[in-house]
C-alpha cells in the first residue's frame, strides 16, 4: 500500500478504471445477486451515461483505482419511491480506515445535492454505524437473504 495521496475523480474521467470497479462490485454483491460481471460493467456504463442523472467516484493511487461509490436512482426495487440512493460503495482492503470511503461518500452526497435531491437513502448490513455518524437515520430494518438490513436516509440541507 502506498502512501500518497489518494484522487477522488467521476468515474466517467477515469473510464479505463470500470472494469476494475465492476469485478469489486460484482464480487462483493452483483454475483450474488445473479448478475454476471458483464452486466455489472453494463450498469456502471449507465449510471455513468451522460444525462442518466446518476454519478459514480472513483478513489485513485496514481492511475490504479482503489476505491468507488455510486448515486443511483434506484437501489431496492421494493422501495422504487425512494430516490436517489449510494450504492456500490467498496474501498480496497489494504486502503480502508484512511478516510478515503468518507471522501467518496462525501462525493456522492455532494452529488445528490447538486441535483436537488431532499433527501439520500441507501440500505447496508455491514456499515450502519459510519453512516450514523455522518448524520444518516435508520428509517427501517428488514431481513434479507438472511441478514438484518437497515434502511437509511440522510436529509440533505
Ligand atoms: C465501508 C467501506 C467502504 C469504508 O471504507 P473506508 O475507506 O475504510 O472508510 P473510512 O476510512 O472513511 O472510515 C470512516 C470511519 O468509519 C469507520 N468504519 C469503516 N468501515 C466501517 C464499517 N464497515 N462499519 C463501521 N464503521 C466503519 C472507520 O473506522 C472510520 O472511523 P475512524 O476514522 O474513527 O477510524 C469499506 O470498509 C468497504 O469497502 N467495506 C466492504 C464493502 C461494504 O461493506 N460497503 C458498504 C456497503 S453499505
Amino acid at each position: 500500500m502506498s502512501e500518497r495521496p489518494i484522487a477522488i475523480v467521476p468515474l466517467q474521467d477515469a473510464p479505463g478504471t470500470l472494469s476494475i470497479c465492476a469485478r469489486w462490485l460484482n464480487g462483493e454483491w452483483g454475483q450474488a445477486e445473479g448478475h454476471s460481471l458483464d452486466v455489472t460493467a453494463d450498469w456502471l456504463r449507465d449510471v455513468i451515461a451522460p444525462g442518466s442523472g446518476e454519478a459514480g467516484f472513483v478513489a485513485l493511487d496514481g492511475r490504479a483505482p482503489v476505491g468507488v461509490c455510486l448515486l443511483v436512482a434506484c437501489d431496492l426495487d421494493s422501495r422504487a419511491e425512494l430516490t436517489p440512493w449510494v450504492s456500490g460503495f467498496y474501498v480496497l482492503p489494504g486502503y480502508r480506515r484512511r478516510s478515503i470511503g468518507t471522501r467518496l461518500l462525501r462525493a456522492v452526497v455532494g452529488a445528490a445535492r447538486s441535483g436537488g435531491a431532499a433527501n439520500l437513502y441507501l440500505y447496508t448490513h455491514t456499515a450502519e454505524s459510519l453512516y450514523r455518524r455522518f448524520g444518516w437515520r435508520v428509517m427501517e430494518r428488514f431481513p434479507l437473504d438472511g441478514k438484518a438490513f437497515a434502511l437509511m436516509a440522510k436529509a440533505l440541507e
